[in-house]
């Protein structure tokens, strides 16, 4: 009787310690009752496996737009992201509060929803990771698989319920000028100088007449990351395109491509150009500011447990 107690409480000892410090192991103990096994705490290789998901589905689904979800994948981690509210500390990608309506059905959301649909089979495959994880790291990879710089990333995001959603007007309006751009972008705790280099994202994708109602891509190569859009800001003539549209620019060589407003105030602003002038020159000062901004970006809001030594740098795919 008493050996039957003290193997009782051996094993509940055992199996707690080995809940707590082996979460990942699970196998069979004495006599074969099945060990207690904790949650599962992804390591960084883990993370990594889901980046590779991420990248594999990206190369497979090349019958999208112009041939890669990415460009659409990078706009949902910075629609994610870009709600942040430095004064309340409201919005930010933590939450991923746009799986919800009225925050899905805003109107810069529109067509997100291919994103996230992209991204659902991966978080079947991982169910371990958050939606508010998963999001802002396909928007990493997105970027490294276009191209681009590594964005350095960690996780430590949790989702939250609807009642998270952020209020409607808190992502920039691309029919607007650089006053509202330092506005939106200063609420997030964004520099002029951060302003210019993530803009730098319309290197790749395009607008759409049935989500923002503009229509076309900012460069040649929409889906290859590049610092193409400063140069072409800076070398290229635009003109207002005459059409029933929104008002917006196109260039006067091809009148294929397009400039918002938003982007067209970032040569018009003194403060602005310096920054596009630089980066249109030297495409490596932009991927390293780019790669700044955007990790914090990226991280705005979110109650890390972590320091930053837990940043990733994940490896591209050959
Ligand atoms: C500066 C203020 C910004 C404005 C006004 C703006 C506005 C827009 C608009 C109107 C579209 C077209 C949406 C559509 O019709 O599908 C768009 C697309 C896009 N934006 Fe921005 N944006 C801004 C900043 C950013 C930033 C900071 C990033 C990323 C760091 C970004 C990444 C993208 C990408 C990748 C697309 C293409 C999406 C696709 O191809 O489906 N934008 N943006």
């Amino acid at each position: 009787m008493i050996f039957g107690l003290g193997a009782v409480a051996l094993l509940g000892a055992g199996g707690y310690l080995y809940a707590t410090d082996s979460p990942m192991l699970s196998s069979v103990g004495l006599g074969g009752t099945p060990k207690p096994t904790g949650p599962f705490v992804p390591k960084k290789e883990d993370y990594q496996k889901v980046y590779d998901a991420v990248a594999e589905a990206l190369i497979e689904n090349d019958d999208y737009d112009d041939g890669s979800y990415a460009p659409v994948v990078l706009r949902l981690g910075w629609h994610a992201s870009g709600t942040y509210d430095k004064e309340t500390g409201t919005g930010g990608s933590n939450g991923a509060t746009m799986r919800f309506a009225p925050e899905k059905d805003h109107g810069a959301n529109a067509g997100l929803h291919a994103a996230r649909d992209f991204l659902e089979p991966i978080k079947e495959k991982f169910p371990w990771i958050s939606y508010s994880d998963l999001w802002t790291l396909a928007a990493v990879c997105a970027v490294q698989e276009m191209g681009g710089p590594t964005i350095p990333w960690r996780p430590g995001r949790a989702d939250h319920d609807v009642s998270f959603c952020t209020p409607d007007g808190r992502l920039p309006d691309g029919a607007k000028d650089q006053k509202h751009l330092r506005a939106i972008f200063g609420r997030m705790g964004f520099n002029d100088q951060e302003i210019v280099a993530l803009a730098g994202a319309h290197a790749v994708g395009r607008c759409h007449t049935d989500r923002s109602g503009f229509e076309g891509p900012w460069t040649f190569s929409p889906i290859t990351f590049t610092n193409e859009y400063y140069r072409l800001l800076v070398e290229e003539k635009w003109h207002w395109r005459k059409w029933n549209g929104p008002a917006q620019f196109q260039d006067n060589t091809t009148n294929s491509l397009m400039m918002l407003p938003t982007d067209m105030s970032l040569i018009k602003d003194k403060n602005f150009k310096p920054w596009v002038e630089k980066y249109a020159k030297d495409q490596d000062l932009f991927f390293a500011h780019f790669g700044d901004a955007a990790m914090r970006l990226f991280e705005l809001g979110v109650p890390f447990t972590s320091g930053e030594d837990a940043r990733i740098e994940f490896k591209r795919t050959e």
